[in-house]
């Protein structure tokens, strides 16, 4: 699938765009679901907001128990002081996730796609496995900042494999706050580690003081929709807030492999999906036979 340009330019960055890799047709598909899911969330069932800057509701079971369930979370200015939706619910979603990639069909057949499979072979994940699916609306006016950050903090594994597959399902633009990585520079070691403990408390823990690159130096990926931006758990990335007239719906899955450590301080815990190779699936096969 990847050519040897491609896995040597991963390599080197921490990170690969594969514009247009997907079709409008395939992302209307995921963008319906996702839709459906928001017209039947009823709003009035939780307050449960997501914000990377505050995380004190990450102590709130709706977040904690949601890896293996459907769920939505509000952006932080969706309501007004009385606690009223300020716009339409569809409007005022920050997300859904943990397990779209288990539960809905949609995001099933798309996140066990060859494709999808393929490129985590290809970029050294011996046994992937999905821990996680996040469908992100990133909303027009409130979409907020996701500040600089590094996915293996989140999905911590000996040693670090996780790669994130970040997919635009809308255009993605400086103006409605596409993804920034750090571009150049020397790779930082992992810098924070976000802990759940027995008690279901948690904390982000600082592992060491180098500093985030600057704003200013990081790369804004401006995307078409349909193209996958693939990167590696240690590359840090932001993303400013939204403060376009326009949506940056994107689809995220957070893929290991299977022949690491998984964590078992990490915030999720449900069990992956693994991803097989047909060889593997064939070579079992034989084996049960
Ligand atoms: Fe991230």
């Amino acid at each position: 699938m990847l050519t040897k340009e491609q896995t040597k330019y991963y390599q080197q960055n921490g990170y690969l765009v594969l514009e247009q890799c997907f079709s409008a047709e395939q992302m209307n598909l995921l963008k319906n679901a996702a839709n459906e899911i928001v017209a039947d969330f009823d709003p009035n069932s939780t307050r449960a907001v997501f914000s990377t800057e505050d995380h004190s509701q990450t102590r709130d079971d709706y977040f904690l128990s949601s890896g293996d369930k459907v769920r939505c979370f509000f952006e932080e200015g969706a309501f007004d002081s009385k606690g009223a939706l300020k716009q339409d619910k569809a409007l005022s979603i920050n997300k859904i996730g943990h397990a779209l990639h288990q539960l809905i069909p949609a995001f099933k057949d798309f996140s066990h796609s060859d494709k999808i499979r393929d490129i985590a072979l290809d970029l050294g994940l011996a046994r992937p496995q999905i821990h996680q699916s996040m469908y992100i609306f990133k909303q027009p006016k409130i979409g907020g900042v996701i500040r600089w950050h590094q996915d293996a903090s989140y999905f911590f594994t000996s040693p670090i494999s996780v790669i994130t597959f970040w997919l635009a399902v809308e255009d993605a633009t400086l103006l409605n706050g596409c993804l920034q990585v750090q571009s150049g520079g020397a790779a930082i070691p992992l810098k924070e580690q976000f802990l759940r403990y027995p008690d279901d408390s948690t904390e982000l823990r600082t592992l060491h003081d180098m500093p985030w690159p600057d704003d200013d130096s990081a790369k804004p990926l401006d995307v078409k929709k349909g193209t996958l931006v693939v990167f590696n758990g240690l590359l840090p990335h932001f993303s400013a807030a939204n403060l376009s007239d326009k949506s940056r719906h994107a689809f995220t899955l957070h893929v290991t492999c299977a022949n690491t450590q998984y964590a078992k301080e990490n915030w999720l815990q449900a069990e992956p999906s693994i991803l097989e190779h047909l060889s593997q699936t064939q070579s079992l096969k034989s084996q049960t036979k």
